[in-house]
């Protein structure tokens, strides 16, 4: 058995903070921040929190597929911005849109943490453990900024994606998936503290990982680029994003990007990116997707997803 995606939603809180407004308060510009990131704006929670965010991305992916609350049997939210340790963000949200049924917990595994909710739904799947699992990725990264720190301050917003995967018959793709934990103090965000970031080692580790992952993930299931109708890179830099597509030979308009509008929101990027181009009509039954992600740990990977 294989997860195929049924339904999916997002939210982003309304209020926003675009660079002409964040080059007021420290030492930066439009014209730099779009150069170096391509962001032009970031969405930031006044009143939502990564609950009720997932929430409402959650109730509108839930709605698109068509089944109920209580069919969903496992319910995995990915986070690295829950608003209290316990309890975990998926036992909130299950309260909130009465999926009582459903097995509950986060996982945390910064901007890759969508990609690896995504594959352990598949292998609970696969094991015949559930048949309906909502996935969802929520940040409020807004409460781990340093806003006098332009270095990342200009760089992550907040918001939530959601997945609804339903079991049905298919062979499993096989995986990239990786983490490398002597490489964590490029990325940390200490208890009480803020996200603090080597910017130029994480550049360089996602333009060499990801080509590397998404020919790895390619290569594992016989596939070429042409078979692939998008990759969807999770959503950090503009130039990352150019870059991968520039060393794997492939046009970048099969590389989507709406990081312009939302910024880098970690674990949600993916899954918003997924809702905006499914409600486009952008996404055809049985088109081959790639999903790949890169952030702290250091971990990365990537998975082919069929629509
Ligand atoms: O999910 C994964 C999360 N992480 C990432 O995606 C981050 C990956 N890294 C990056 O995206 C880039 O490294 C940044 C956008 C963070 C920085 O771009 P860069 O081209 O690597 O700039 P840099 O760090 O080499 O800094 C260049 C200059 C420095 O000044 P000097 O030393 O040349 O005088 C910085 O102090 O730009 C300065 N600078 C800024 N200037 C204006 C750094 N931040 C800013 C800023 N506005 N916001």
């Amino acid at each position: 058995m294989i997860g195929k995606i049924c339904g999916t939603g997002s939210y982003v809180p309304v209020e926003y903070m675009d660079n002409h407004e964040l080059s007021r308060t420290v030492e930066t510009s439009d014209e730099w921040i779009r150069e170096r990131t391509g962001i032009v704006k970031r969405h930031i929670a006044k009143e939502d929190t990564t609950v009720s965010m997932a929430v409402k991305a959650a109730k509108q992916a839930l709605t698109d597929s068509e089944l109920c609350e209580e069919e969903i049997d496992l319910l995995i939210v990915s986070t690295i911005s829950s608003n209290v340790i316990l309890p975990c963000t998926a036992c909130e949200v299950q309260k909130e849109i009465h999926a009582i049924n459903a097995t509950c917990f986060d996982l945390n595994a910064a901007c890759t943490g969508f990609l690896f909710a995504y594959n352990t739904a598949q292998a609970y799947i696969a094991a015949g453990m559930c048949k309906n699992v909502l996935l969802i990725g929520a940040e409020c990264l807004s409460t781990l900024i340093d806003w006098k720190d332009r270095t990342t301050c200009i760089l992550f917003g907040d918001g939530a994606g959601a997945v609804v995967l339903r079991a049905e018959k298919g062979n499993l793709y096989r995986t990239v998936s990786c983490s490398d934990g002597r490489k964590g103090t490029a990325l940390t965000c200490d208890t009480g503290d803020y996200i603090k970031m080597n910017g130029q080692e994480v550049f360089k580790f996602a333009v060499r990982q990801v080509p590397e992952a998404i020919a790895g993930v390619l290569k594992e299931n016989n596939l070429k680029e042409e078979d692939i109708a998008h990759f969807i890179l999770h959503q950090a830099n503009r130039r990352i994003v150019e870059a991968v597509a520039r060393r794997m030979n492939v046009e970048l308009d099969k590389f989507p990007m709406n990081l312009q509008e939302y910024g880098n929101t970690s674990s949600a990027s993916i899954p918003l990116l997924l809702d905006e181009m499914n409600r486009q009509g952008k996404l055809k039954r049985g088109q081959k997707l790639i999903l790949a992600g890169f952030g702290a740990g250091l971990s990365w990977g990537a998975s082919v997803l069929e629509w």
